[in-house]
């Protein structure tokens, strides 16, 4: 049976760190209310001259190089943004060129907070089909740029960053135990598009736009929907919560994770965090997230690992894997 590894993680995130208080001087906001409500203490923005293509790019050398892959030997990049360079052509094809790759395919895939799962999922189905072997999957944002950084509702939320994750395909047994990504769940639901989106685009007003959320709604929907799909991603493969060895959410906001966690009856020591030093990064917060919890050496060979997220759309998906 042939399936995708994972191989390599890496991440990159902006120099500048903003701090709570540093928006509070700003926007009619606290360290106390923001910490309170979301668990968030400091974002990282993007220079103004940073580009979601820099982030990606860092982020994936720092796979590459754990994977021990270089550009060249890719077939594959499914790059997850909603925050691309330019409108077109994709943002996974700068990174393609400049990481030398000159066969197979690069694209972006747009789902919001979900996107990285998306992206996931794609380059699994395609390995799994023999489309391709050596896949690149990028979560890239530099979401600071959809703020308006006079809405306190939305601005403290939010930061930006990369993350990537090497895929390779490997023939194995097929069980569960055998290493992998063992299956992916995606969702959506564009009835609930008025509760998060951006009010701007090439073909409606031509503009970038700003984000605009009903966050209660959000929230709401968010731990519904992800309580679900975990639930259909353990029993498509015969497991439970208790065989889940880490969690890594994204990271739009504690609240969200920890409700998640509870319904699992999962303790927290099993959760992966990054929400606090690095806010919601949209596309980017799990592989970001994934990276730490590798390098760090929290995540091991033969453990079993769970990725869930939801975002605008409204998207949601989950994905299992036997690291
Ligand atoms: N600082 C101070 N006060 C604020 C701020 C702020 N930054 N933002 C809102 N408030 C005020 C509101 O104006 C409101 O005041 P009012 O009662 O006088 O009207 C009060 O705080 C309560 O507002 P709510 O929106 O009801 O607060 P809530 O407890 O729901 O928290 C939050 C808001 C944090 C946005 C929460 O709803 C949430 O996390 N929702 C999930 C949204 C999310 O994570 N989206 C990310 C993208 S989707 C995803 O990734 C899952």
């Amino acid at each position: 049976v042939r399936r995708a590894r994972i191989i390599g993680c890496g991440s990159a995130l902006p120099v500048r760190e903003v701090t709570n208080a540093e928006l509070a001087r700003t926007v009619d906001t606290s360290d106390e209310w923001i910490v309170q409500r979301t668990g968030i203490s400091v974002r990282h923005i993007a220079a103004p001259d940073e580009k979601t293509s820099d982030l990606a790019l860092a982020a994936a050398r720092k796979a590459l190089a754990m994977a021990k892959v270089e550009g060249s030997d890719l077939d594959l990049i499914v790059l997850a943004t909603t925050t691309p360079d330019q409108t077109f052509p994709a943002t996974a094809v700068r990174v393609q060129a400049a990481l030398g790759m000159t066969r197979g395919a690069a694209f972006d895939v747009q789902a919001v907070c979900s996107g990285f799962v998306y992206a996931l999922a794609m380059a699994d189905n395609m390995i799994r089909l023999g489309q391709a072997r050596t896949a690149l999957v990028i979560g890239a944002e530099t979401f600071s740029r959809l703020l308006d950084w006079t809405d306190r509702g939305t601005c403290v939320l939010f930061g930006d960053g990369a993350g990537a994750v090497v895929l390779r395909a490997v023939e194995g047994g097929g069980t569960t135990d055998d290493p992998g990504i063992l299956s992916t769940h995606l969702h959506s639901d564009g009835r609930h598009e008025d509760k998060l989106y951006v009010d701007g685009g090439p073909s409606s007003t031509g503009t970038v736009g700003h984000v605009r959320m009903e966050g209660r709604e959000v929230f709401k929907h968010a731990v519904t929907n992800l309580a679900e799909v975990v639930e259909e991603a353990l029993s498509a493969n015969g497991l439970t919560p208790e065989d889940i060895d880490w969690l890594v959410p994204h990271q739009a906001n504690k609240r969200i994770i920890d409700a998640t966690a509870r319904k699992l009856d999962l303790p927290m020591e099993k959760v992966v965090l990054t929400v606090h030093k690095h806010a919601n990064t949209s596309a980017a917060s799990i592989p970001l997230a994934l990276a730490e919890a590798v390098s760090d050496g929290r995540i091991k060979p033969g453990d079993l690992v769970l990725l869930e997220a939801m975002g605008g759309g409204l998207t949601w998906g989950a994905a299992l894997v036997r690291w």
